[in-house]
């Protein structure tokens, strides 16, 4: 064990088993609840009360782990064991359930989560009724999930053979890590570990085989007949679900799955329209990040009978009102060509004070920005910096409600 009592550190597995001892469970479950006292203060009284130092560190740790993954798990995060990379990187349960269901419904009944971290994605797979193979290379993270799925994980290396031991009937779930052992983030496919050819190889293989992939995952990069989906849950683009073989839909490339406060709409590349560009109108719509980086703002442009503003920047612009799921709208009130001293003295003549600044399709840093305003209205505000059929443009705006 390092670190001082109460600090975020990695745990090995030895701290994992006295965590797992009647001594540690007893511990956390007495901790559940404590996450708003003052850790130093907590440190002290559990001393006080003779409680082993090393351990009630651990269990203090643990517990404000679990607070803090409850975020992704619910109240479940209560009675799991994590890791701090290991919550970090955890799929969120909302997002977990739609990869079990693919699996579910393409008639797989046993899935290897191939580097399944702390297990939230097997945990899915489990509450759907699949028979799970998990692994994991890390063997903290391994004696963590094993604890979580309440069933043994393997720990070894996934590129080392065990993709030679599946049928071609079962299903392959990868969740490549995208950080170095230094905690870097990578953004090359073929960075990460295991690396996006190892999935695609196994895809040979193994049909059924789906990867959580960066959402920066580039179009090209999608084999051809598999389904590339973006998901975005309350307004971040958490990730691209790669799905080959009997997981994609007969026909869609890509898609976009949007989850805002719970619920879940969706939107695909069949029939995807083009989308005309025209002048800025009475509205603006914002598309959501999933949509925008699926390649299906066109399709949202359509919807709401829309155009775009410039033929590289998604946002759509109407003549009057209109919604959709898939966009955040804002009603126009003044459109100018971009310049600061002109910016400066409309709003100075709107009274604006506090500015929200969005952008699209320019260099301009936000919050220079805002210190060269130097605005001290009383009203907030709305601007969008974007390009209007190539003109450099802002837009003052204010959001639909
Ligand atoms: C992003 S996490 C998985 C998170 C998991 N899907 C969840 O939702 O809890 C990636 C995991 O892959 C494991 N890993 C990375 N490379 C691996 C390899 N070659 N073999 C086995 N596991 C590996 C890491 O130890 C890490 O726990």
């Amino acid at each position: 064990m390092r670190g001082p009592p109460g600090s975020i550190y990695r745990v090995n597995t030895a701290d994992v088993e006295a965590l797992l001892s009647p001594a540690g469970l007893a511990l956390l479950a007495e901790l559940a609840g404590t996450t708003t006292e003052d850790p130093v203060a907590l440190a002290a009284r559990l001393r006080r009360e003779g409680h082993d130092p090393a351990l009630a560190a651990l269990a203090t740790t643990q517990s404000r782990l679990r607070a803090r993954a409850a975020a992704k798990f619910g109240p479940r995060a209560a009675s799991l064991l994590f890791t701090a990379a290991g919550a970090e990187q955890a799929t969120r349960a909302v997002v977990a359930a739609e990869h079990a269901r693919r699996f579910a419904a393409a008639g797989v009944s046993r899935v290897a989560d191939l580097g399944c971290g702390v297990g939230a994605d097997s945990l899915a797979f489990l509450d759907a009724g699949l028979t799970v193979l998990p692994v994991d290379a890390d063997p903290v993270t391994a004696a963590v999930a094993t604890h979580n799925l309440g069933v043994p994980v393997r720990c070894e290396d996934v590129t080392a053979g065990i993709v030679d031991e599946l049928s071609g009937g079962e299903g392959a779930w990868f969740d490549p890590a995208r950080r170095t052992s230094g905690g870097r983030r990578v953004f090359d496919p073929e960075a990460t570990s295991p690396p996006l050819s190892f999935v695609l190889t196994t895809a040979q293989r193994v049909p059924a085989t789906g990867a959580k992939l960066a959402p920066g995952l580039p179009h090209d990069l999608v084999p051809v007949g598999a389904e590339a989906q973006w998901t975005s849950v309350d307004g971040e683009v958490v990730e691209c679900a790669l799905w080959c073989g009997p997981l994609a839909r007969p026909g869609v490339a890509r898609s976009a799955r949007v989850v805002r406060s719970g619920s879940v709409v969706e939107l695909d590349s069949r029939d995807l329209p083009e989308a005309t560009v025209g002048e800025v109108g009475s509205f603006l719509h914002e598309p959501d990040g999933a949509v925008i980086r699926a390649g299906l703002v066109g399709r949202v442009a359509a919807d709401l009978g829309g155009r775009l503003v410039d033929e590289t920047i998604a946002y759509v612009t109407t003549d009057s009102a209109a919604s959709s799921e898939f966009a955040r709208s804002f009603r126009v009130l003044e459109v100018m060509p971009f310049g600061l001293k002109a910016l400066r003295s409309r709003l100075r003549a709107l009274d604006v004070g506090p500015v929200t600044v969005k952008k699209r399709g320019t260099a301009v840093d936000p919050d220079q920005l805002r210190r060269q305003l130097a605005l001290k209205g009383s009203r907030a505000a709305t601007i969008v910096l974007t390009r209007l059929r190539g003109r450099q443009s802002v837009l003052v705006v204010e959001p639909v409600s």
